[in-house]
């Protein structure tokens, strides 16, 4: 039997929060056929006493608890023991989901979807101890510009953002081929653009009617026109991602 593509272990404080997105969705189905492993690993496990400590008041005062940096050590290690024991003889590489990392976007998904073993860490409350981060993490990730209660919600964004870069992910008739953010050649320029409006049955709806060159049948019209439109749009909502175009030599 083959191998999953790609390892996902999650850390976390709040390991029933990954129950049902897991179970539903075309990432469900991707685990179900072994395209992907996911394992979730409750922090609190790795908690320090009887009370099984996760997190204190950070020095110097301020609101919130700090994550410790011993505990996400454990938890970490034991997941590493469990990783070699799958036969993982790669080095992972260590995510921490936090408001201040760097952004999550097409770009980014497309490398991470190169890679074999990712360990998510989900931070909380104040943040977690920035020694932690400096020994163990090699990389932090936003996934916007807004704070979250904590990184759980990002690390599905990244599990689902990455694994349907995978081929079999989603079938040939929904390919990730041409769609929002995968890059196309415009100009000389290599260019993320929205994907071109989309429309069906029936041709007529509430007085408007769909494009009439898209029933025309004419295939090379109808791409020209999705791409005009596909500028259109990302000009109108997104003009950040035209001036981030990248020059390429050709
Ligand atoms: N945790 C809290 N907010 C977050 C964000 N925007 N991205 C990633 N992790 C977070």
């Amino acid at each position: 039997m083959s191998r999953p593509k790609l390892y996902f272990d999650i850390l976390t404080l709040f390991p029933n929060f990954f129950h049902s997105p897991l179970r539903t969705s075309l990432v469900s189905k991707a685990i179900k056929n072994k395209l992907i492993h996911v394992t979730v690993h409750d922090i609190r496990q790795f908690g320090i006493g009887t009370h099984k400590q996760v997190d204190d008041r950070p020095f110097g005062g301020g609101p919130g608890m700090v994550l410790k940096p011993d505990v996400l050590e454990l938890a970490l290690k034991n997941v590493l023991a469990q990783g070699r024991t799958r036969g993982l003889r790669v080095k992972p590489k260590v995510i921490l989901l936090d408001p201040t990392g760097a952004s999550f976007n097409q770009e980014k998904a497309e490398v991470f979807s190169k890679k074999r073993w990712f360990i998510l860490i989900c931070g909380h409350y104040e943040g977690v101890d920035e020694r932690f981060k400096d020994l163990f993490v090699d990389e932090q990730i936003s996934i916007g510009d807004y704070v979250l209660s904590g990184g759980e919600t990002a690390a599905l964004v990244v599990i689902e953002g990455v694994s349907r870069l995978l081929p079999g992910f989603v079938g040939e008739a929904e390919s990730t081929l041409s769609e929002s953010f995968t890059e196309v050649k415009l100009n000389g320029k290599v260019s993320r653009l929205l994907d071109y409006p989309v429309y069906t049955r029936p041709e007529g709806f509430k007085g408007r009617q769909a494009p009439k060159i898209l029933l025309s049948g004419n295939h090379g019209a109808i791409e020209n026109w999705r791409m005009e439109k596909r500028v259109e749009k990302t000009r109108k909502i997104r003009p950040d991602l035209l001036q981030r175009s990248k020059s390429r030599d050709r």
